[in-house]
């Protein structure tokens, strides 16, 4: 499976950015997007974020390109972002973190333009798949210019995974939350691959008797994985 994951911090009305930055500043949120962008279970390897060229501007060039992360910059623009590579569309963006041999997993970082496109692709009959969404919720409205599409956590789409304890700093009160994407292809992805289990134990199953005498087909070593947590069953 092609996944994705976003990460966003939005306010109250959705709102994600002003005047092309962000409206507050809230240090351990930024340790946490750090910290989540760049965690990998194998150390070999590296996450990819995909960002606007807004986005990619309104970064601090000291801190430009992000470290220990692919740096994509979606733009139609061929000037050179050092440091970054760039594509024109999310897809093709997609599509060449994909195609790093040392990639582990692919974050989309903003801002509401490529938000907008990652939702149309979650609706779209892709063959990417929106996986998880890191969301930080700032208490307030902040009269923001740029929105993050809130289609893309409605409830009816997005399961709540866990939630990070309220904490206020520099007066801002905050609170990080993660969610799982449940794209109908990530239901018949699951069901799938339940389904082609059942087939190989039919096909390739052990026929024993078991204890009342019945003959059941086993197959060893098999393991599927579901998240219960999210409530993947209860549709
Ligand atoms: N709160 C958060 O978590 C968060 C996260 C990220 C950003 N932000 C905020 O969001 C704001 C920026 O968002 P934004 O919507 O203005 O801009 P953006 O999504 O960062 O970037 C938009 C630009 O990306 C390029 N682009 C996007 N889609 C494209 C496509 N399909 N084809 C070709 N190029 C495409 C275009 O650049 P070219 O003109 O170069 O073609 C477009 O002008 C800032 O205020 C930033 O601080 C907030």
């Amino acid at each position: 499976m092609k996944t994705f994951n976003i990460i966003a911090a939005i306010d109250e009305k959705f709102g994600i950015g002003k005047d092309g930055k962000m409206p507050w500043y809230i240090p351990s949120d930024l340790k946490y997007f750090k910290y989540i962008t760049k965690k990998i279970t194998d150390k070999s390897k590296m996450n990819a974020i995909i960002m606007g060229r807004n986005t990619w501007n309104s970064i601090s060039s000291k801190y430009k390109p992000l470290v220990d992360r692919i740096n994509i910059i979606v733009t139609n623009s061929d000037q050179d972002f050092f440091g970054a590579h760039t594509e024109i569309n999310l897809i093709s963006a997609l599509e060449l973190a994909y195609s790093f041999n040392n990639l582990e997993d692919i974050f989309v970082i903003g801002g509401g333009k490529i938000y907008e496109e990652a939702l149309n692709l979650s609706n779209l009959a892709s063959e990417w798949i929106l996986n998880k969404l890191y969301i930080t919720r700032v208490n307030g409205d902040f009269g923001c210019d740029v929105l993050f599409p809130r289609e893309l956590i409605q409830p009816n789409k997005c399961k709540f995974i866990e939630s990070l304890p309220e904490k206020i700093e520099n007066n801002f009160l905050f609170k990080i939350t993660t969610y799982e994407h449940m794209s109908n292809k990530k239901i018949m992805y699951q069901e799938h691959e339940y389904l082609s289990l059942l087939k190989r134990i039919m096909l390739h199953g052990k026929s024993k008797s078991n204890r009342t005498g019945i003959k059941v087909l086993s197959k060893f070593g098999e393991r599927l994985n579901f998240n219960l947590r999210g409530g993947v069953f209860l549709y």
